[in-house]
C-alpha cells in the first residue's frame, strides 16, 4: 500500500511516498527556516504563506522522484495536529481536496505519532510496545506505546519543552534560531562540568519535567557575567547546559522504564538528534540489557516520510477522515 503523506505543523513543507509504513519511495523537505532566523523565531504568518506556496511543487516533485501518479497512491495521509494552526490548515485543506478530486481515502495523522514512525523507517524490526522519549522544539514527553496507535503518556514537562529551553539558551549566546543544533556542536568542545546548573525535579511526578527553572539559571549565567564583564567559555556552557538537560532527560526516561518493567526505549523528535542524548542512551541501555532504538538522523526533524509511516498504521486501525477534517494547534498523543 502506498501513501501520500504531508507535513505542514511548523516550518518545513513535505511531502513523501511511503510503501506499507516502512519503505520511504520519495520525500521531499522545503524548510523555511532562514527566513524565520531573521526574526530568531518561527513567525506563525510567514509559515503559513510559505507553505500556501511550497505545497503544490513539493507534494508534485514528491510524486516525480516516486515515480508515481496520484493513481497509483492508495491513501493521503495529513498531519492535523498539534502546531501553529495556519500552518496545519494549508496541509489539511490541501490534503482534503485531493482526496475529494482523487477519491482516495484520506487519513489524519498526529504529529508526534509520527516522530515516534520515524523510527519503523530506521528500525525495520522496530515493533510496539516499548517506551518512547519525544523530545521536540514543543513537547517533552514519556509515552508508553502500547500499539501503533495505542499510546499513554507517562510523563511530560510542567513547562518548556526541551527543544525550545536548547534555542531559548543558544539565542541568548548568540546562535540564530534553531539555535539547539548549534548548541549542540559547540558543547563537543567543552567540559561538561565547568558549571553546576541545577538539575529541577518535579516533587511526586518523577517521570515529569521541568525545564524553564534550567533554562534561566543559564541565562541568569550568561547576562550575569556580561555585566562584571567576564567572559565565559562558550564551548564549557553549551557543554554544561546540554549535560544538565541530557541527565533530566535520561534519568526520568530511565526511571520510567524500570518501574514499568519496559525493556525497549525509543526516543522520537527534533531533539533526539542530540549527540549527548543519543550517546548517553546507547551506552546506558547497553550497560542494562535494554534493546535501544533512535531515528536517523536525518529523520529526526520535521519530514513527512514519518506522516507516511504513522498513516498507514492510521489507516490500518480505520481512522478515516471525510472532508469535514479540521486541523488543531493542540490534541493529546493519546
Ligand atoms: O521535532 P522538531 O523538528 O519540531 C517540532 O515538532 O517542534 O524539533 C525541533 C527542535 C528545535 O528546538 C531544535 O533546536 C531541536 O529540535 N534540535 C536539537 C538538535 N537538533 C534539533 N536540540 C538539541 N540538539 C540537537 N542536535
Ligand atoms: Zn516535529
Amino acid at each position: 500500500m502506498k501513501i501520500l503523506a504531508i507535513e505542514s505543523s511548523c516550518d518545513e513543507t513535505a511531502a513523501a511516498v511511503v510503501e506499507n509504513g516502512r519503505n520511504v519511495i520519495s520525500s521531499v523537505v522545503a524548510s523555511q527556516v532562514e527566513e524565520h532566523k531573521l526574526y530568531g523565531g518561527v513567525v506563525p504568518e510567514i509559515a503559513s504563506r510559505r507553505h500556501a506556496e511550497a505545497i503544490v511543487p513539493v507534494v508534485r516533485q514528491a510524486l516525480e522522484e516516486a515515480n508515481i501518479s496520484l493513481d497509483g497512491i492508495d491513501a493521503i495521509a495529513v498531519t492535523y495536529a498539534p502546531g501553529l494552526i495556519g500552518a496545519l490548515l494549508v496541509g489539511v485543506n490541501f490534503a482534503k481536496g485531493l482526496s475529494l478530486s482523487t477519491g482516495k481515502p484520506l487519513v489524519p495523522t498526529h504529529h508526534l505519532r509520527s516522530h515516534i514512525a520515524s523510527n519503523y523507517i530506521s528500525n525495520p524490526d522496530l515493533k510496539p510496545p516499548f517506551l518512547c522519549l519525544v523530545v521536540s522544539g514543543g513537547h517533552s514527553h514519556i509515552v508508553m506505546v502500547e500499539d501503533y496507535t495505542k499510546m499513554k503518556i507517562i510523563g511530560k514537562t510542567r513547562d518548556d519543552a526541551a527543544g525550545e529551553a536548547f534555542d531559548k539558551a543558544a539565542r541568548t549566546m548568540g546562535m540564530s534560531y534553531p539555535g539547539g543544533i548549534e548548541l549542540d556542536k559547540v558543547a563537543e568542545d567543552g567540559d561538561p562540568f565547568a558549571f553546576k546548573l541545577p538539575r529541577p525535579v518535579v516533587h511526586d511526578a518523577p517521570y515529569d519535567f521541568s525545564f524553564s527553572g534550567l533554562k534561566t539559571a543559564v541565562i541568569n549565567l550568561i547576562h550575569n557575567s556580561a555585566q562584571k564583564g567576564i567572559e565565559l567559555n562558550k564551548p564549557d556552557v553549551c557543554a554544561s547546559f546540554r549535560y544538565a538537560v541530557v541527565d533530566c532527560l535520561v534519568t526520568n526516561f530511565l526511571k520510567a522504564a524500570e518501574d514499568y518493567g519496559v525493556n525497549k526505549l525509543v526516543i522520537a523528535g527534533g531533539v533526539s538528534a542530540n549527540s549527548l542524548l543519543r550517546r548517553t542512551l546507547r551506552e546506558k541501555c547497553d550497560e542494562s540489557g535494554y534493546e535501544f532504538y533512535m531515528p536517523d538522523k536525518s529523520l529526526c526533524g520535521d519530514n513527512a516520510a514519518m506522516v507516511g509511516s504513522q498513516g498507514y498504521y492510521e489507516f490500518l486501525s480505520g481512522n478515516i477522515a471525510g472532508t469535514d477534517l479540521n486541523a488543531y494547534a493542540t490534541m493529546s498523543i493519546e
